[in-house]
């Protein structure tokens, strides 16, 4: 059986030629030179016709697994082949400059918010959080705001979760925060003084979204807790930061306000070349005073003891000074258009 016994050599030499080529062109000149038609596989199948009656059927399964041995070492070497050539030429140098990479950017209140926080930390205030789904104790009773006052409203907060007219107190609804000032109850519950925080953060309002309105907007919040602190703390604070933020030319002006977790309330006013560029003179600015004593008693602070002032402001007012912003939607509605600017 001269015929069979020639088959396994063949076919040993073949796998091996196929392994060998380097490139997938010689890969396809070693695929012609076996089982091409005119290839020396391809030619003992060919003899196959000269064979006896016997022979025929041994021969024919011998030489189709020969074949199927050589097609698969074929494919084989054609992945690892196709694979080396997929791989770039020359080694990547991965300390190259990028070139067409376009790297984001923060948000121009985020921008704003890191300024001011900025301007804190330089001056001893460490940043608090606290949960924008808050309940009325922190926002509202522990700060001594009355039952009736009109900030409780269902027109001006969203009340989320229980009915909103349930009786019992357990049973009360959440809300969304309408201001920073329920951190001030849940950093002061959680440490004795001193404290010196300010809370960067979102707050809701039911509002119509208008250019200067938006049911969403931020603030921040600060609250100095210590002995003998006094207002003239307050103004100096208040006034290094928009200093250090709006430009050395600000000037803060201060007028009686009424707040139910400080006394004395004060509203802050500002001024600089950018709120004269308004046509304006004064800015009103933010809300602040000296912390109630109620609220100390409130979280369990001895307001005999201890003295302290807190206020808050809103980040998109300030944004829209410093950039010259005239509609607060701009900031909400990622308009690739307008974010590229800042
Ligand atoms: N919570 C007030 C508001 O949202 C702002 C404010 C006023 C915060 C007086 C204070 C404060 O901490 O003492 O308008």
């Amino acid at each position: 059986m001269g015929f069979i016994d020639d088959i396994e050599p063949l076919e040993q030499a073949a796998i091996t030629e196929l392994n060998a080529a380097g490139d997938l062109a010689g890969l396809d000149a070693a695929k012609g030179a076996w089982i091409g038609p005119h290839g020396k596989f391809t030619a003992l199948m060919k003899q196959m016709g000269s064979l006896s009656k016997e022979e025929k059927p041994i021969a024919g399964k011998a030489l189709n697994a020969a074949k199927q041995k050589l097609e698969a070492a074929l494919a084989a070497r054609r992945e690892t082949l196709e694979l080396k050539a997929a791989l770039p030429k020359e080694p990547t140098d991965w300390t190259l400059p990028g070139r067409r990479h376009v790297v984001g950017r923060l948000h121009p209140l985020t921008q704003v918010t890191d300024d001011i926080v900025r301007a804190f930390r330089k001056l001893g205030f460490v940043v608090a959080d606290g949960p924008e789904i808050e309940d009325e104790y922190h926002c509202f009773d522990a700060l001594n705001t009355p039952a009736d006052h009109p900030a409780r409203d269902l027109q001006d907060t969203f009340y989320v979760g229980k009915a909103a007219n349930a009786q019992t107190p357990d049973a009360r609804p959440n809300l969304l925060r309408t201001h920073t000032s329920s951190v001030q109850i849940r950093v002061m519950k959680s440490q004795p003084p001193p404290v010196r925080i300010i809370v960067p953060g979102r707050v809701y309002r039911r509002d119509n979204a208008d250019a200067t309105h938006n049911p969403t907007f931020h603030q921040i919040e600060g609250l100095y807790v210590d002995k003998n602190v006094t207002v003239g703390d307050l103004k100096g604070t208040v006034e290094a930061v928009f200093k250090d933020v709006l430009g050395s030319d600000v000037k803060l002006r201060f007028r009686p306000h009424y707040f139910s977790y400080t006394e004395p309330s004060l509203e802050i006013d500002f001024t600089n070349a950018l709120v004269k560029k308004l046509g304006k003179d004064w800015l009103e600015i933010a809300g602040c005073g000296m912390v109630h004593p109620q609220v100390f008693e409130n979280v369990g602070y001895d307001p005999e003891v201890w003295t302290g002032w807190a206020f808050g402001f809103g980040i998109e007012r300030i944004a829209m000074l410093r950039y010259g912003i005239t509609d607060i939607r701009l900031f909400y509605e990622n308009d690739t258009r307008f974010l590229k600017q800042f």
